[in-house]
């Protein structure tokens, strides 16, 4: 794994958006792996204002996001599809059905749900490039710790630590919906590439577990050390210390 350690969240959005609009820039119709949650906040922003400032073109690239919670129909406004279009989607010039959001509305089938979105990505070719945050519980999309590291596409229930994480999006915890579709650690490791993004003090203890402690079931981002193309992009605060094994450099 390369770690990139920045000073700031600002560095860690521009540092992102700059290793996406690469990939994107050498390969147009390049397929995406997408998060949610504050952390690519940022990110998005800096895609946006490359689309507007230097024509960074989305318009052949293939977007799959990595979860979304069950129980909320699409137009919610704390659900993980109007979080994409108001950050994202909606600023850039992406054709609808090159997006794609796991759909965790009410009453959907859930199981026939989980097996129809993992074979989208199988068909679109999978994952080039998929950007990943993590839990403060070390969880990656929303593959809580104990989930398989084979695990596919699925429905799963939330742990405690991350529906209270979760409350600020919701008028309260309790609303926080228990149970989330996100593909799974397996689907995640078959990506050609990652990026794994982590900022502030709150994420520290989490990425010194998964970059250095063992790889286990427990600490579901250990997995992403299994896999021979990752790149972590931290910022000073979620940097452990004393520093990690395999820093390659400092973006200022
Ligand atoms: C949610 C999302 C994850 C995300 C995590 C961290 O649980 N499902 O994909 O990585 O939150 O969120 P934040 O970036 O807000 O700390």
């Amino acid at each position: 794994m390369r770690v990139l350690v920045t000073p700031d969240y600002r560095t860690l959005s521009r540092q992102a958006a700059e290793i996406i609009a690469d990939a994107v820039r050498f390969e147009p119709r390049l397929t995406l792996g997408l998060p949610t949650g504050s952390t690519p906040l940022g990110m998005y922003e800096e895609l946006v204002r490359k689309h507007s400032d230097e024509n960074l073109d989305f318009s052949r690239v293939k977007t799959f996001n990595l979860d979304e919670y069950i129980g909320l129909a699409p137009g919610h406004p704390s659900s993980y599809h109007t979080y994409m279009h108001l950050h994202f989607f909606d600023h850039v010039r992406i054709p609808i059905k090159h997006i794609h959001i796991p759909d965790g509305a009410p009453g959907i089938d859930t199981d026939r749900e989980s097996i129809r979105y993992e074979q989208a990505i199988q068909q679109a070719g999978g994952i080039d490039l998929l950007v990943v945050g993590i839990g403060s519980n070390g969880h990656i999309a929303f593959n809580e710790p104990g989930s398989s590291f084979a695990s596919r596409t699925r429905i799963v229930d939330l742990a405690r630590e991350t529906r209270a994480n979760a409350g600020r999006y919701f008028a309260s915890e309790d609303e926080v919906p228990r149970r989330a579709i996100t593909v799974g650690i397996g689907t995640i490791l078959e990506s050609r590439r990652i990026l794994l993004l982590a900022s502030g003090s709150g994420k520290s203890g989490a990425v010194a577990r998964a970059l250095q402690g063992p790889v286990s079931e427990d600490m579901p981002a250990s997995a992403l050390r299994g896999h021979f193309d990752v790149t972590a992009i931290l910022d000073e605060a979620a940097t452990p210390l004393p520093p990690i094994a395999g820093v390659i450099g400092r973006a200022w």
